[in-house]
């Protein structure tokens, strides 16, 4: 059985990608990773604010350290004038890189213009198979308009391309006005994959102790199905490889996502629930559900349920809607 895929370029042994998470934070979780099988793995993002802070705190101990430990200081001088963050995950992309076997892809997420450049060519010296650009952007200003956010994107991506010469995955979210027309933008301006979709943390309300409750938690796979819509539309609309992302449990999850149109399918909160090993168990699932179905290679059963690319998609998706209502209307509720 033929399990290998293409994404952004590269040739992958298989279609599932382990996300971004704390699971890449150590070499050692990357290797877990790879040994259970993984096709590519994408580092946890380097944040650059955190760098910053990070930076202004070596500063300050290095200011401090002079006074105090002039002499000490002077062994190392070179830790108290350069950024420690940057370094910290360019190590770690090399020797994760070093490690294992399949593509190692550094994720990003900037702040200034100058940040994105720099820590992405940075993550190209490292070895980074690619880049993924992690635009985490909820616009609170209320006045920043729809198509300034737009814009937002396609700058930082214009940026990087003209930074790296590594191939360049943009990480959306789902909230635009016409989500479809700000992929094709991205294309257009050279993104090589997209990947669908970001997920935001949305902070909860403790109603007992009337405070803002904050913290990441794990997605459902119920979840899945606003990404697996938009990547059904946009399969053979866009050049961009698609990866989707979020809200996968099973093997049947993946494969719903490939036969939708995805290129390769990311998982994070599976292998944090069940550890990276769980990627094994997915493969498997996959392996045997094509041998069941009589599908000798991924590319075979990839977007068999796509929108086809000259379907109207207003159509298509307004046909689902009343579809759908006419069935809960004769009770017939599907699952979760
Ligand atoms: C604990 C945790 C940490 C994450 N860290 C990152 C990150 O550093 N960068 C990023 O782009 N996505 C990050 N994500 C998002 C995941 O990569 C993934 O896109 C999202 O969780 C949806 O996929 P899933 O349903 O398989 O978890 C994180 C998710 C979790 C749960």
């Amino acid at each position: 059985m033929d399990l290998s895929t293409e994404y952004l370029g590269l040739t992958l042994r298989n279609p599932l990608v382990a996300s971004a998470s704390p699971l890449s934070q150590t070499v050692d979780g990357v290797r877990r990773l790879a040994d259970a099988g993984v096709g590519a793995v994408v580092l946890y993002s380097l944040f650059e604010e955190q760098l910053r802070q990070q930076a202004a705190l070596d500063a300050e101990l290095a200011e401090a350290g002079a006074e105090q430990f002039a002499e000490a200081l002077s062994y190392f001088p070179d830790e108290a004038e350069e950024e420690p963050g940057p370094r910290a995950y360019v190590s770690l992309l090399e020797r994760a890189v070093a490690a294992v076997d399949v593509p190692v892809i550094g994720s990003l997420n900037g702040v200034t213009p100058g940040g994105w450049t720099d820590y992405a060519r940075a993550m190209q010296d490292a070895g980074a198979a690619a880049i993924e650009l992690n635009i985490y952007y909820l616009p609170g200003d209320t006045h920043v308009s729809g198509r300034d956010v737009e814009q937002r994107h396609l700058d930082v991506l214009a940026r990087v391309k003209d930074a790296v010469t590594v191939p360049v995955a943009v990480k959306l979210a789902p909230y635009f006005s016409s989500t479809g027309e700000m992929a094709l933008r991205l294309d257009e301006a050279g993104a090589d994959g997209l990947v669908l979709f970001n997920r935001f943390l949305q902070p909860d309300i403790d109603a007992e102790t009337l405070t803002m409750v904050s913290g990441v938690s794990l997605s459902s796979p119920a979840e899945a199905r606003l990404p697996r819509t938009w990547i059904a539309l946009l399969r053979g609309r866009v050049r961009a490889s698609l990866a989707a992302t979020t809200g996968v449990e099973t093997s049947a999850d993946v494969i719903k996502y490939l036969v939708a149109g995805a290129d390769v399918v990311m998982t994070a909160s599976a292998l944090l629930r069940h550890g990276p090993e769980h990627a094994a168990v997915l493969l498997d699932g996959m392996s045997e559900w094509m041998q069941r179905k009589g599908y000798a290679t991924v590319d075979d059963l990839r977007g068999i349920l796509a929108v086809p690319a000259d379907a109207d998609g207003d159509a298509h998706e307004r046909a689902g809607y009343v579809g759908a209502l006419r069935n809960a209307n004769s009770s017939a509720y599907g699952p979760a």
